[in-house]
């Protein structure tokens, strides 16, 4: 297996001065407590890429981006292309988390579109399933994340996917160690049916109201191979024990 992967999904928090900040937190911490087989990445708002990239720059610390579009280059007020976030400094890229599935209507054919120009670019996707809460109530959990990998990993698919569910992110209460655990080994055997022997190492990620104190026995689940944390990365110390916490 690969060495566990922790990001900080910042999503739409903090200007410039903050970020510049929490940064130098991270970073200074690390220096005194190095998480030598950890892979740790942060996604930063857009208009952060470049300050956070700099600040970045020699750091065991990839910077990523929260999304990109679908096309090279052009005709597209308002976005940001795969190779313009690779020219940022980015190595990776979120795509299709929850939040923009729910507030730009993003579906299952788009991601993978984006999947595929972020992999062309150099990106690594971190391609973002779960279900809601009605889904879940109603027993739709492994039909939405089958139709969900079908839909918006590519052929040749070599990212990140990454379970969030739903109902877990920002609301403090992370799904049980029993249901993260059934439901990344019904996503692994998902992920085996389709891209068969490469399914078999894709890393898998949770997400949904990691933190300090729960990431350690979060990250010790067969097939869980990281974290995507949102509020938790939003505080250094937290983040950093969270990093610490990975096998
Ligand atoms: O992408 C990370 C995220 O959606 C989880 O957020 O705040 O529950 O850790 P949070």
């Amino acid at each position: 297996m690969s060495r566990p992967l922790v990001v900080g999904n910042w999503k739409m928090n903090g200007l410039r001065a903050d970020s510049a900040a929490r940064v130098n937190a991270l970073l200074d911490g690390l220096r005194e407590k190095p998480a030598a087989g950890v892979d740790v990445a942060i996604c930063p708002p857009f208009t952060q890429l470049a300050l956070v990239g700099s600040q970045l720059e020699g750091a065991p610390v990839a910077l990523g981006a929260q999304d990109c579009h679908k096309a090279e280059r052009g005709a597209h007020t308002g976005d940001t292309s795969p190779e313009m976030l690779s020219d940022a400094g980015a190595s990776y890229v979120i795509l299709g988390h929850s939040e923009r599935r729910r507030d730009h209507g993003e579906i299952d054919e788009t991601v993978r579109e984006k999947a595929v120009a972020a992999a062309k670019a150099g990106l690594t996707p971190i391609i973002c399933i779960g279900e809601t809460e009605d889904q879940r109530q109603s027993g739709e959990t492994e039909s939405v994340l089958g139709w969900q990998i079908k839909g918006s990993l590519p052929d040749g698919f070599t990212g990140v996917v990454a379970y969030e569910p739903v109902w877990a992110i920002g609301t403090g209460l992370a799904a049980t160690s029993e249901d993260i655990e059934a439901t990344v080994g019904f996503i692994r055997a998902e992920l085996v049916r389709q891209f068969n022997e490469s399914g078999k190492t894709l890393r898998i990620l949770y997400g949904g109201s990691v933190d300090a104190g729960n990431a350690g026995s979060i990250l010790a689940i067969p097939n869980v191979g990281g974290a995507l944390v949102g509020g938790a990365s939003l505080k250094p110390d937290a983040f950093l024990s969270i990093i610490h916490a990975a096998p």
